[in-house]
């Protein structure tokens, strides 16, 4: 039996990947499936949160009882995220955001020229979300988890993120073609911005979904 422990909690989910369009037909993505965000957003229905769930670009069923709301860029995302986190007791970042945007969009589908080079595609960044929300808190004591979808040395980059980004968890998970994107099953270390370590063994994203609650309940204030 799920205990109702998020029970009178706001909490905000993000989910899926963002995409930065180059014109009308075409965008920068990436291979994200929304499944772990979801997974998220479900569990903490189940123990009795009244969840937003952002979602970026997914084709997921809405979950059961949950306020979805859907965007596309990642500028839309920040948008939505600040407007949810107002009033959250926890925001968590599952979403792959690209951190960079085409600089320029074009308003009719980009045309190859006979015996022309291609343009380059020149990008700007994109807001860095988590660091912002976790820089100026919407409320005292909000706790503010996020994703780090590493190759390599996931550890070590992990623990430099965490700092970076200034969030309290920091759920870190091996990423490859075939691996973590878009797969049922996930496998991570979450890291605490109190040095502590939970690793989560390969299995369902529902699995590594409740130890992240496990984690976020206590730190509620
Ligand atoms: O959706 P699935 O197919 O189930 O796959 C799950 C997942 C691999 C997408 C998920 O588990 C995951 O790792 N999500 C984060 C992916 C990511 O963008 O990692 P990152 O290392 O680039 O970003 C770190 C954190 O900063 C993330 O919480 C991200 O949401 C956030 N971010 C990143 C860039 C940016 N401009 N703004 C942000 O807020």
């Amino acid at each position: 039996v799920t205990e109702p422990d998020l029970g009178e909690r706001h909490v905000v989910v993000t989910a899926g990947g963002t995409r930065e369009p180059l014109d009308p037909v075409r965008f920068l993505g990436n291979r994200s499936s929304g499944k772990q965000g979801y997974a998220l957003a479900r569990t903490a229905a189940a123990r009795g949160a009244r969840v937003t769930l952002i979602a970026a670009n997914t084709t997921l069923p809405d979950p059961a009882g949950v306020d979805v709301v859907r965007v596309g860029t990642a500028v839309q995302l920040r948008e939505a995220v600040l407007k949810a986190a107002a009033d959250a007791d926890a925001v968590i970042m599952a979403a792959a955001v690209a951190d960079f945007r085409p600089a320029v969009y074009a308003s009719g589908k980009i045309k190859k020229k006979d015996g022309q080079d291609p343009e380059p595609i020149v990008l700007v960044r994109n807001p860095d979300i988590l660091a912002e929300i976790s820089a100026d808190r919407a409320r005292p004591g909000q706790v503010v988890v996020g994703f780090a979808a590493e190759t390599d040395d996931v550890l070590v980059n992990g623990r430099a993120k965490l700092v970076r980004k200034g969030c309290d968890l920091l759920v870190v998970n091996e990423v490859g073609e075939r691996k973590t994107f878009g797969a049922e099953e996930n496998e991570a270390v979450v890291l605490g911005a109190d040095g502590s370590e939970t690793p989560v063994p390969y299995g369902p994203k529902e699995a590594l979904a409740e130890t992240v609650w496990d984690l976020v309940a206590p730190r509620l204030s």
